[in-house]
């Protein structure tokens, strides 16, 4: 039996301009996770993929070729050089909230082809498995950035480019971030096709926007490496603001940020694709218990504390 986890993630700033090319920092979220395990099943008997928690069951044989899961294992059997079906059950379960901003979909499929990997000897080099889990995420969103597949892939916070390697990135200090669900599940297939539409509408306001929020993820990636929180913090809030134009903030997100600042965050913004899913708040050991409280008295249906955010396992 092989079993193999992911991790959920956060885009602390950049999300959305992340598509157009802009810089995003991202981290993992290792609170919540996806599970795949596999196991030998009698020859002959073929492989299926059991998603326990969408209460779905699918033959590789006969899955249909755009299916996410089996696309991915088709993918990951061929870069193994497995040319034909193995006698695989493969069970998939994750903690992840679905539609709700924390990669549940990458997720899912990295802890499938790490297991995949794992399960036949091959390699499990990161960049492989973003890479397979990469053809999953255009089914699901569309027109990905790659940052979701990368930044779980590899397991540790990144700065990350469209097209470019990613570059680890390890604060020198950890800082805290509470993680609330609103409980509203809202596809980033969708708000990122919205965002194009008005991309394609009104492109100069639009490169505007983006320009302006590569320049609080470059001045973000100032505030962490100096430690200086407060600043970091701000620039979460004007990174809100600027997603608000963007047309993917909520009245029930925009409920929970203001409750986070009021209750003593530094900053709070939504994080991924927005309109629904999660909020997160900068927090720091004397605020957190207070934010957390406030989040959940303004909606959230649970409250996430990440650890450490360095790492946050
Ligand atoms: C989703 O986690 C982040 C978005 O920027 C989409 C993407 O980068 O693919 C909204």
């Amino acid at each position: 039996m092989t079993i193999a986890t992911a991790p959920g993630k956060i885009i602390l700033l950049g999300e959305h301009a992340v598509v157009y090319g802009r810089p995003a920092i991202a981290a993992p979220v290792w609170q919540t996770v996806a599970t795949a395990t596999i196991t030998d099943q009698p020859t002959g008997a073929g492989c299926i993929i059991v998603v326990r928690d969408l209460d779905q069951t699918l033959n590789l044989r006969t899955a249909a070729p755009d299916q996410p899961l089996a696309l991915v294992t088709r993918l990951a059997l061929a870069e193994l050089g497995i040319d034909c079906i193995p006698d695989w059950r493969i069970d998939l379960h994750s903690t992840i909230p679905i539609a709700s901003g924390l990669g549940s979909g990458a997720a899912l499929s990295t802890a499938l082809v790490r297991a995949l990997f794992a399960h036949a000897g091959g390699p499990t080099d990161a960049d492989t498995v973003s890479h397979i889990v990469f053809a999953s995420e255009r089914i699901y969103h569309g027109t990905p950035s790659g940052i979701d597949n990368t930044v779980i892939a590899h397991g540790v916070p990144i700065w990350f480019v469209k097209g470019q390697q990613p570059e680890p990135f390890t604060p020198p200090e950890r800082f805290l971030l509470a993680i609330a669900d609103s409980g509203i599940r809202s596809p980033t297939k969708e708000t990122v096709g919205d965002v194009r539409r008005g991309w394609q509408a009104n492109p100069s306001r639009y490169e505007a926007w983006f320009d302006q929020i590569a320049a609080l993820v470059l001045a973000s990636r100032h505030a962490i490496e100096t430690s200086n929180l407060p600043r970091l913090g701000t620039l979460m809030d004007e990174n809100q603001a600027i997603l608000q134009r963007l047309g993917v903030s909520a009245a029930p997100l925009e409920r929970m940020i203001t409750a986070a600042r009021a209750a003593g965050a530094l900053g709070a913004k939504l994080s991924g694709g927005g309109r629904g899913g999660n909020v997160i708040a900068l927090v720091n050991d004397d605020t957190r218990a207070a934010v957390a409280q406030a989040l959940l008295s303004a909606g959230a249906l649970r409250v996430i504390m990440t650890a450490n955010c360095p790492d946050n396992r």
